[in-house]
């Protein structure tokens, strides 16, 4: 017969769960269709810190079962139901490059992209997972008559370890994706213009050009929101833990009270741990210009907006600051404004949102595919 038992039960809401293992900590977001709607069931975060004896909020470099044991821990906290899973490969554990192909080879892309890879790709072709998309229009190709086709490989052993990761913690994993492609689909609209998307990690930033939907261009800038913590807690003569809690809490405002036992005067805590912060993320946004720079000067136009996400996004007054050091609109991502919650839920899940891009991301797609 040609359906199967669970086709019985298709047109049944069925709930997915996005799981982003991020380095500093793990997020989930589980959603559901109902009616052609996109419900957010939960969604939760878990710091990895703590998992491998550092502070909250420090990028850490755990094995699977470590990971696994925070997975779980997360799933519980956050009432997660699904097992229903998609899962987020790091950036870092790919390659995403845009290689040119002779346009005459166009119609033998299987056999060309894998021997062309060989040239971007530092291990065995045969340890890696290869995917590709044609990204140049169909008929324009480049000056020298080369198509561009962006190359995503994934080492074998990395598939394997994520794989490890969500059984052990009893999920099922209808695919795994380098985390590019969920931020990107969580953070924009179909637009035309090429578009920024910049994710403000622990211990890194990533920057991803998108045009037309398609990713143009993408690479790690090393300086990330724990700078501000370690920066922060040397400059007030503070822990790290509480260097952590000043961020989250003040941010840029200016605020935050003088540090017990300190002789710093009132409101003089503030400005310094502001000044701080401005110091920290000074190499961040000089290297961003740089990058957005370099690419508008190859591709001649520029890029109509910037997308912030990530949990170093959510710090207070971001956004206005980078506006001021840099020409292109700035926006916060707002991942959740792609479901429906309710709605006393909004302020918090705009403030949570940047930090949850790439687990709405992959659960968005794997509804999709559920259709
Ligand atoms: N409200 C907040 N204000 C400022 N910073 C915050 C806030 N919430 C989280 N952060 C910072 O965001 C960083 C973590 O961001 P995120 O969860 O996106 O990183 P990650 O996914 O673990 O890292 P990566 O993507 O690089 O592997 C931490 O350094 C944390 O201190
Ligand atoms: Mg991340």
């Amino acid at each position: 017969m040609d359906f199967s038992f669970s086709s019985l039960f298709k047109s049944e809401a069925k709930s997915v769960i996005g799981v982003d293992i991020g380095t500093s900590s793990i997020k989930v977001v589980q959603l559901r269709r109902e009616k052609g709607h996109v419900i957010l069931e939960t969604y939760g975060a878990i710091a990895l810190g703590p998992y491998a004896g550092v502070e909250i909020g420090r990028a850490t470099a755990l094995g699977a079962e470590k990971l696994a044991e925070a997975l779980k821990d997360v799933i519980r906290e956050a009432n997660v139901t699904s097992k229903d899973a998609a899962i987020a490969i790091p950036y870092s554990a790919s390659l995403v490059s845009i290689i040119k192909i002779p346009a005459a080879a166009e119609a033998q892309l299987a056999q060309v992209v894998p021997i062309e890879a060989r040239k971007y790709i530092p291990v065995p072709i045969s340890e890696v997972q290869l995917d590709w998309f044609v990204v140049s229009d169909a008929k324009k190709h480049t000056p020298d008559g080369k198509i561009e086709v962006l190359l995503v490989a994934i080492h074998n052993d990395t598939t394997a370890k994520f794989r490890s990761i969500g059984s052990e913690a009893a999920l099922v994993p209808g695919f795994f994706e380098i985390e590019v492609f969920s931020a990107v689909r969580a953070s924009l609209d179909h637009g035309l213009a090429p578009v920024a998307v910049v994710d403000l990690g622990a211990a890194t930033t990533k920057f991803y050009v998108v045009e037309r939907g398609l990713i143009r261009e993408s690479h790690i800038i090393n300086h990330g929101s724990q700078d501000l913590t370690l920066n922060a807690a040397r400059a007030l003569n503070i822990t790290v833990v509480q260097a952590e809690e000043r961020k989250r809490k003040y941010g840029l405002s200016g605020e935050g009270p003088a540090p017990a036992g300190g002789s710093l005067p009132e409101g003089q805590a503030g400005a310094d741990l502001k000044r701080s912060f401005e110091l920290s993320l000074s190499p961040m946004i000089s290297e961003l210009s740089r990058t957005i720079t370099g690419w508008e000067t190859r591709a001649n136009q520029s890029l109509s907006a910037l997308v912030l996400t990530g949990g170093g996004a959510a710090l207070r007054g971001l956004r206005d600051l980078m506006q001021s050091k840099i020409t292109n609109e700035i926006r916060l991502s707002d991942p959740f404004g792609k479901t429906q919650a309710p709605a006393f839920l909004e302020k918090i899940l705009k403030e949570a949102g940047p930090e949850f891009s790439v687990a709405v991301g992959l659960a968005l797609r794997r509804l999709q595919e559920l259709g």
